[in-house]
């Protein structure tokens, strides 16, 4: 069976933005925040506190996050690697954090220029220091079906690093296709495999991206499997200024489309979403990629 409603995390405002080369003023940053909880998601990254120099675009998270300070009622997540990042995020208020570890050597080395049992010893204080405060942790786990590096990854490996992600406390895992790779078969072994090893299908989120057009396929799979939370980007914007394969993720008017014709709520007004897309694609100076935008924007 198929649930009733799907919590979507939106990932635009941070995933679609980071690897965008030319810089969004934060004007605009806050203004697409704004709207995308004006158009019913509750859930929307925000942004990251992570070294600068790693990724420019979002340099400017002191100014951005306390601007979302208006927002009622919507969870603003933000990006934190180490205790540094999570000192600047308590700073400012964060209640929600998302560390992020890879399930491949090769992507943590160059996410985070540690292994990855170095980035978990990294992450443990984070995530104790966030329980301690009250703070909501998700763990996300990138390259968990393929890597550009190394290939296909192993099931086995990733349910490893995940179960090592959540044993150090986090509430949600997010399953990363970083590149794009899965296929829906995948996506069932995975999950199987975490529910194997003790990680609930409740404590999953599926963070999918578009580049072989997979995305809903995969996304259907994990709904079938039991996954309620998903992941998505405004208008499919992203990639990863890491793991340059990656295209888009899943666009969140594609996803409400799909989740729309199932009967299965979100929440969200695909109206004033499309908007909204068509509105920052004007300011990124190129069309949405978003098959829904498109054809609702009559593009
Ligand atoms: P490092 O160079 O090893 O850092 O980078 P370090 O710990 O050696 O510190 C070096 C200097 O950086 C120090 O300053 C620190 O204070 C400073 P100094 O003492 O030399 O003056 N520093 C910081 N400054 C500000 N904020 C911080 C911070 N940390 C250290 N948080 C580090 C290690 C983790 C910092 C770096 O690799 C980094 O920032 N990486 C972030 C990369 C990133 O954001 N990638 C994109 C997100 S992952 C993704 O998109 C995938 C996902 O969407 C899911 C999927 O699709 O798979 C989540
Ligand atoms: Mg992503």
């Amino acid at each position: 069976g198929l649930p009733a409603r799907v919590r979507i995390h939106e990932v635009g405002a941070r995933d679609g933005l980071q690897n965008e080369k030319a810089t969004v003023p934060t004007d605009v940053k806050a203004e697409f925040v704004h709207r995308l909880a004006a158009a019913g998601l509750d859930t929307v990254e925000a942004t990251s506190f992570v070294h600068p120099k790693w990724v420019p675009q979002l340099a400017d998270a002191e100014q951005l996050f306390p601007r979302l300070g208006d927002i009622e009622g919507v969870h603003l997540p933000v990006l934190v690697p180490n205790e540094r990042g999570l000192d600047r995020a308590l700073d400012l208020g964060a209640r929600r954090i998302a560390v992020f570890g890879s399930a491949t050597e090769s992507f943590a080395r160059r996410n985070l220029n540690r292994s990855v049992a170095e980035s978990l010893a990294m992450f443990e204080p984070v995530v104790a220091r966030a329980k301690g405060a009250g703070v909501h942790v998700r763990g996300y786990l990138s390259m968990c079906f393929g890597d550009p590096w190394e290939g296909p990854v192993p099931v086995d490996q990733v349910v490893g690093t995940a179960k090592a992600l959540m044993d150090l406390g986090c509430d949600e895992l997010s399953l990363g296709d970083t590149i794009g790779v899965a296929t829906p078969g995948h996506v069932r072994a995975l999950l199987t495999g975490l529910n194997d090893q003790g990680v609930g299908t409740e404590a999953i989120g599926v963070h999918f991206h578009d580049t072989y057009g997979q995305a809903l396929s995969n996304t259907l799979a994990a709904l079938q499997h039991g996954v309620t939370t998903v992941d998505a980007s405004a208008g499919g914007l992203g990639g990863c200024p890491y793991a340059k394969s990656a295209t888009g993720n899943l666009a969140t008017e594609d996803l409400v489309w799909m989740l729309r014709g199932l009967g299965i709520e979100t929440g969200v007004d695909l109206t004033a979403l499309t908007a909204t897309s068509t509105w920052l694609a004007g300011h990124l100076g190129r069309p949405s990629p978003s098959r829904t935008v498109r054809a609702l924007a009559g593009t």
